[in-house]
């Protein structure tokens, strides 16, 4: 079993921050990624839309053999994740969880700020996960759907960028928040022009990271920590063209993206 590769998938390019860090942290294990880009975004989709669409991509990963999963997508690990640790034999990680333990932990005020897609933030997901944690935590939470096309445009460090985020921002830090937690796998590659925009004294937490160490800890845990055979090249697997998935997501990944394979939806 502990030969086996660990599943993750994800709504789009966004996932691939996980798998980086995934990459970076326990770089003997092998990945398998699906980018379920014919119906990408999930994040404003409701949430039985995206818990099927869930299931159907844990399904896929699934019937290729992995030891774990990793819902590498914020919005599917805000109203997936419990129906699919419920209904999966492998252990199944999510990003909210591991973000927001680090919050918790960060803090000094107890006053944190959650920013995602429109689908996270109205789950309310963040503040159950940071006040079962810590029950007098206040939260504030903004849903910013104009930060994921611009970090796929590759625009964070444009002025447009920075006027958006003030914008969102702005209430947030009118609450007087020590912490934001990046709830968005797009997030990280937007994470310095927010630190510039919120200030040295806000520390950000980015969720990918925080993921990683999460899923080391179950891979340790279960016994399931690859042992001998050396690690495959993540295989990358999409439901729509790869066109814009390779090109975008190299940013994403932090190296150039070779070897995707289309899937049709009938087939995951
Ligand atoms: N991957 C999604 C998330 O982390 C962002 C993109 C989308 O809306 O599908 O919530």
């Amino acid at each position: 079993m502990s030969e086996r590769a660990i599943g993750v998938f994800d709504s789009g390019v966004g996932g691939l921050t996980v798998l980086r860090e995934l990459r970076c942290q326990i770089p003997d294990e092998s990945l398998v990624y699906l980018g379920d880009t014919a119906r990408v975004p999930y994040g404003t989709k409701s949430s039985p839309t995206v818990l099927r669409y869930a299931h159907e991509a844990a399904g896929f990963l699934l019937n290729r053999q992995v030891k774990l999963l990793v819902v590498a997508c914020n919005t599917a690990s805000a109203v997936a994740l419990d129906e699919l640790a419920k209904h999966n034999q492998v252990p199944v990680v999510g990003v909210i969880e591991p973000g927001a333990r680090r919050a918790l932990e960060v803090t000094r005020n107890g006053r944190i700020g959650v920013v995602g897609t429109e689908g996270t933030i109205r789950s309310g997901a963040y503040e159950r996960a940071l006040q079962a944690g810590r029950a007098d935590v206040m939260v504030h939470a903004a849903a910013c759907p104009l930060f994921v096309p611009l970090a796929e445009e590759g625009w964070a460090g444009h002025d447009v960028a920075r006027l958006v985020a003030r914008e969102y921002l702005a209430p947030l830090l009118e609450k007087n928040i020590d912490t934001l937690v990046l709830g968005c796998t797009h997030y990280p590659l937007l994470k310095q022009m927010l630190q510039e925009v919120v200030g040295p004294g806000v520390q950000l937490v980015d969720s990918a990271q925080e993921t990683a160490k999460a899923v080391a800890v179950q891979l340790k845990e279960h016994q399931l920590l690859q042992q001998t055979t050396p690690a495959q090249p993540p295989r990358y697997f999409v439901t729509d063209i790869p066109d814009r998935f390779e090109r975008v997501g190299g940013a994403f990944l932090g190296e150039k993206l070779q070897g995707v394979t289309t899937v049709s939806l009938e087939g995951i």
